[in-house]
């Protein structure tokens, strides 16, 4: 079972079942019956041509004018949704897709649990409802921008392709939240709506709301670690939104978890192919030790330790998107059945409720990393952070099975919970990657082998030199194992204009 079987599962448990179309002849597609809300549409169409400006601006450059071999959405139908064809970017069809309405949902958690869902925004949940839809739907620009030079650097079309695949569906998701804020939060989701569109990643008088939104994705192995991890977080904060009682959240959400699945099987699969690729070339040639890293870069391939602090960086950088573990704003907004848990609906032996459960955190205390019980409403961050850290390791398995199957002496592994965090419990301390917490010197000291350094990055850049022949692919990947959409290997993914 790939990565990306295992991921559409998950979206798929939660998705109805039941197919319905889309209005293509509508300018934006949708199947929310946009037609007849004519207030809706005029708004969306006011918006539309803001946001191609943003498209081409601080979209994927040099390739707007390319013809690229595209899934688009169809439909809602878990087994058939998307079909696939050369498209030009600009020309996307982006959509407003809503998983089907499930008859008869009641808010699965919280103090209103067993209530019918929302259809309209309940007015005392409307400022926390807004601010989660901004925040979430501040993430999709932002990923767009913060790729937006890579296609210059693809080390196939293969690769090309995928990226800007990953790219429209961000586009999409903006598209998701812009629909919810237009819709349902009247003069202010409009201003909402403008805003998504000005603030920038990475610039300083308007940057995107979150942290790690506001870092260039600047090199490939940079983009499958992201995606890898930060997709990922993505998927985590979706799920439990779709869980909401607000129901419009739910099935939008629900739908964009099953684009979201392909973007970190682009992640897991980039670093895979990556590791793949190192250990072919160091088997060729008869390099036994994975830290002979000068001898394995001669090969022109990433040596495993440097993966392994890429790894380090991207998993410790997207860890503090969950928040402070401890939080009274996550037990605000569980309480208020607007974010539930990962996967809270399946959730076996609890209440719902949660109001006498506690969780454990781990917490320092009086110099120490200690498991806490913690009142399990307001440990509900830690709690998704602790589900996004068994989520990560499925991969991280697979991509152990791969060195293993190569023969090479190396495992990698996910650094402690607390390790290089800014936010949160451990945001300050310095503790190692096996969880000891050191003092400032110590880390100094330390931290240089734990996380890439100049030396690194400037290697990685040197490797990034694009390989844009059908078929081809830059000495540190291996080429896929199948194509999309069972693609013959030398097929032309991208049409270079
Ligand atoms: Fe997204
Ligand atoms: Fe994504």
């Amino acid at each position: 079972m790939s990565a990306e079987d295992i991921v559409s599962d998950a979206a798929g448990a939660i998705s109805a079942d039941r197919f319905v179309e889309i209005s293509y002849d509508d300018v934006i597609p949708n199947n929310v019956g946009l037609g007849s809300d004519k207030q809706l549409q005029r708004a969306l169409e006011g918006w539309r041509p803001k946001y191609l400006d943003w498209w081409t601006g601080m979209g994927p450059v040099g390739f707007q004018q390319s013809e690229v071999y595209l899934r688009t959405a169809v439909g809602v139908d878990p087994a058939g949704w998307a079909k696939f064809g050369y498209v030009k970017m600009p020309t996307y069809r982006w959509g407003i897709l809503l998983a089907p309405k499930v008859e008869g949902r009641t808010i699965p958690f919280g103090r209103h649990k067993g209530e019918p869902a929302w259809q309209e925004v309940p007015g005392e949940h409307r400022a926390l409802l807004r601010r989660l839809i901004v925040v979430q739907g501040d993430t999709e620009p932002a990923s767009v921008e913060q790729q937006r030079h890579l296609g210059a650097t693809a080390p196939s079309l293969y690769d090309m392709r995928n990226l800007f695949q990953v790219n429209v569906e961000e586009g999409r998701h903006l598209w998701a939240m812009v629909y919810l804020l237009v819709k349902y939060f009247g003069k202010d989701g409009r201003e909402e709506a403008q805003a998504l569109l000005e603030r920038q990643s990475g610039q300083i008088n308007n940057p995107r709301i979150l942290g790690a939104f506001n870092e260039s994705t600047s090199d490939w192995l940079s983009f499958f670690m992201f995606t890898f991890f930060t997709d990922r977080d993505g998927k985590m904060q979706l799920a439990a939104l779709a869980e909401s009682g607000f129901d419009p959240l739910s099935r939008t959400c629900r739908f964009m978890l099953t684009e979201e699945a392909h973007h970190m099987f682009v992640g897991e699969t980039g670093v895979q192919r990556t590791i793949e690729a190192t250990c072919a070339a160091m088997v060729k040639a008869g390099i036994k030790d994975p830290h002979d890293v000068e001898a394995v870069r001669k090969l022109g391939v990433v040596d495993l330790p440097l993966l392994q602090r890429k790894l380090n960086f991207h998993a410790s950088v997207t860890r503090d998107l969950f928040g402070s573990e401890i939080s009274s704003n996550a037990a605000e907004v569980f309480g208020a059945g607007i974010k539930g848990r990962f996967n809270e609906a399946n959730l076996k032996s609890d209440d719902h409720v949660l109001q006498e459960a506690t969780y454990p955190v781990t917490r320092v205390v009086d110099g120490k990393l200690v498991a806490e019980e913690a009142p399990a409403l307001r440990a509900l961050n830690s709690r998704l952070l602790d589900d996004f850290i068994v989520d990560c390791q499925g991969g991280i398995d697979r991509w152990n099975k791969a060195v293993e199957k190569a023969g090479v002496d190396f495992k990698f592994v996910q650094p402690h919970k607390g390790f290089n965090r800014r936010i949160g419990e451990f945001g300050g301390k310095h503790i190692s990657l096996s969880g000891d917490l050191l003092t400032e010197e110590e880390w100094s000291a330390k931290s240089g082998a734990w996380l890439p350094n100049d030396g690194d990055m400037a290697f990685i850049r040197s490797l990034m030199k694009p390989c844009h022949e059908p078929g081809q692919y830059a000495s540190w990947i291996a080429p896929p194992r199948i194509g999309v959409n069972n693609q013959a290997g030398d097929f032309e993914y991208v049409k270079i204009a």
